[in-house]
């Protein structure tokens, strides 16, 4: 009985500590700063009775798990002891790593030690790149943050908590799908839960820097305009930057609100774009904080209907894709899946990527800076949202901000996508406007889209969905000769542009099983899916306003919803690629379509 009782006062102990966690910080180029990695085996403890959950299911207080409690034979009962138990690779999520829980889906509890040498006047944060869903870390049994949202890095302060020597960490993920949630409870791609992102411990001094942005002014050439943010510093503290090949190096104070403005003249500076992707190196120096970027300079901007990249007009040859890992399956995490990924579509002549339908691993936005591939990246605000919610508004904003706060200083990135087929309602008008209004206040220098759902009257399509208004290019997607129609009469279908806004086709496709061939009438064969691209490129030819075109997908992906037994075997299957880097038929028509386009 006593020892109940001593469990029953540990987790009482560790629950009030619980409601003292602090929210996440972002920091931001994580990458560009020294780091201890946390990556490698974590043992593991699956929950789905939440047992681990506290008397408030908002806050897990290892109720029940004396998180470093070891059973001893003879000893005091212990039911959990993760020294003993099994392990998961971090990064990675758990779906594809571990037969036993392919489908799991709830809460699991994830444990390491590490080990921490303390240091004056420094400031110990652990850096996680992203885990899917909701998020609650506990170092030394102290609660130090909460996250939610399964696709954005994240940064908990566990300066406190820390001791000097062996520590342990203890990370709750719950990935449970539910109505509340961003996404929502259905989603075309497999739920992939976990510490998916990699995990660090970094160190910043008392003053660091943790955010800022450089761009090309729209108006003035050759003018950089932009901010560097410190914390911890007082008014007056001075920020310097420097870009050594433009022998530029300029010095700046913060104001109140730790914001340094920059304004420079950048005589000889060469733009960033696909033809010449040119990345410059930047060097930010506050206090005894330093920090170095690879940034590109370029504008991007709508006029009329047309999209202007460094103010010439652009034709966006993109490629959707899934953050799947090629070959292995599974959430994307590493340099490799990027430069796979990323390869893949360079290889198929596109100048432009959609990064569906969450933010993807910030190693595909660094190898886009470097091919000089443009991006067009989302938010997993995904189908039908619970649009009248107000925690679920609260949190899209959340991703958002944490997604513009990440990615902003990659010149590949030119469209900020806020929602993909959405159905229009007013509750749902209201929530995306907000999210626009959100975007372009953090953001001025990029666009705003989103996906919408093609509806046509007979053969004829009128772009005219309210959420139009709110965005500078209208995405629209159309499964012509897939869900709807014959292959043979897609260039039958005509569209109207009443917004007279720019206009990307952001999905078409059809499903094809790699190595499966007849007659282009049969469904599911390489000839079917190659038949229906190049039905769809009579029909794209004549869109007069047409600005870009994004086929679905690049690689097959992971999906619930896609079961039939020997053909997608739980994959969507209208990848160009297949999940083990088979190229089907209509990889090479679309590679030859760009090509002649690109001349
Ligand atoms: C939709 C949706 C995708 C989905 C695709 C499909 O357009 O945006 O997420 O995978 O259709 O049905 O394959």
């Amino acid at each position: 009985m006593a020892r109940r009782v001593a469990l029953c006062l540990l987790s009482a102990l560790v629950f009030a500590l619980a409601a003292a966690a602090q929210q996440t910080t972002l920091l931001v180029d994580v990458d560009h700063r020294p780091q201890t990695s946390l990556d490698g085996p974590w043992h593991y403890i699956a929950d789905p009775y939440r047992d681990g959950w506290g008397s408030n299911p908002d806050h897990p207080s290892l109720h029940g798990y004396a998180a470093n409690a070891h059973y001893v034979p003879g000893g005091p009962l212990v039911q959990y002891d993760f020294s003993r138990s099994p392990t998961l690779n971090v990064p990675g999520d758990w779906n594809s790593q571990d037969k036993s829980l392919f489908y799991y889906e709830g809460l699991l509890w994830y444990q390491r030690d590490f080990p921490v040498h303390l240091k004056p006047h420094t400031h110990l944060f652990i850096h996680f790149a992203a885990a899917n869903y909701k998020t609650a870390i506990f170092v030394n049994d102290v609660h130090v943050c909460d996250h939610e949202g399964g696709f954005t890095p994240f940064d908990c302060e566990i300066t406190s908590a820390a001791k000097d020597g062996d520590n342990f960490i203890v990370a709750a993920v719950d990935d449970q799908r539910a109505v509340d949630r961003v996404p929502t409870i259905k989603t075309d791609w497999w739920n992939y839960g976990g510490l998916t992102g990699e995990a660090s411990l970094v160190e910043v001094p008392d003053t660091f820097i943790d955010d800022y942005s450089l761009q090309l002014s729209r108006t003035a050439a050759n003018h950089l305009e932009g901010y560097v943010h410190l914390t911890g510093a007082d008014a007056g503290a001075t920020v310097t930057l420097r870009i050594p090949e433009l022998h530029i190096e300029k010095s700046a104070v913060t104001d109140t609100n730790g914001r340094a403005a920059f304004s420079i003249e950048a005589s000889g500076l060469e733009l960033w774009s696909p033809d010449h992707p040119r990345l410059y190196k930047i060097e930010l120096a506050a206090d005894s904080d330093h920090l170095n970027d690879d940034i590109g300079f370029r504008t991007v901007e709508v006029q009329g209907d047309q999209i202007l990249l460094n103010g010439k007009p652009i034709f966006l040859r993109g490629i959707s894709y899934h953050d799947e890992a090629p070959m292995r399956s599974g959430r994307a995490w590493s340099e490799q899946d990027a430069a796979t990924l990323l390869n893949w579509a360079h290889e198929l002549h596109c100048n432009f990527v959609r990064m569906a339908h969450y933010p993807h691993v910030e190693a595909e936005y660094r190898v886009a800076d470097k091919l000089g591939i443009l991006v067009w990246t989302e938010v997993p605000v995904y189908w039908g949202i619970d649009w009248t919610n107000a925690p679920t508004l609260d949190n899209a904003k959340q991703q958002l901000h944490e997604l513009i706060r990440r990615d902003h200083n990659h010149p590949a990135v030119i469209l900020w996508s806020l929602s993909n087929e959405t159905p229009e309602s007013p509750e749902r008008n209201a929530f995306l406007h907000q999210l626009a209004v959100e975007a372009r206040a953090e953001d001025p220098t990029r666009l705003i889209t989103s996906a919408i759902v093609t509806h046509f009257h007979g053969t004829n399509a009128v772009l005219d969905d309210p959420l139009g208004q709110d965005l500078d290019v209208l995405g629209y997607n159309e499964y012509l000769g897939w869900y709807q129609g014959s292959p043979n009469d897609i260039p039958n279908y005509t569209w109207q542009n009443p917004m007279g806004k720019p206009v990307i086709v952001s999905e078409f496709g059809a499903g094809a099983k790699a190595g499966l061939h007849g007659p282009q009438t049969n469904l599911f064969t390489e000839e079917y899916q190659d038949y229906v691209f190049r039905q769809q490129f009579k029909m794209l030819a004549n869109m007069p306003f047409l600005r870009g075109m994004i086929p679905w997908v690049l690689m097959d992906f992971r999906s619930p919803m896609r079961q039939l037994p020997g053909i997608q075997d739980d994959y969507n299957r209208k990848g160009l690629v297949s999940e083990k880097g088979e190229k089907k038929k209509a990889f090479f028509t679309l590679q030859d379509y760009y090509a002649k386009m690109s001349k």
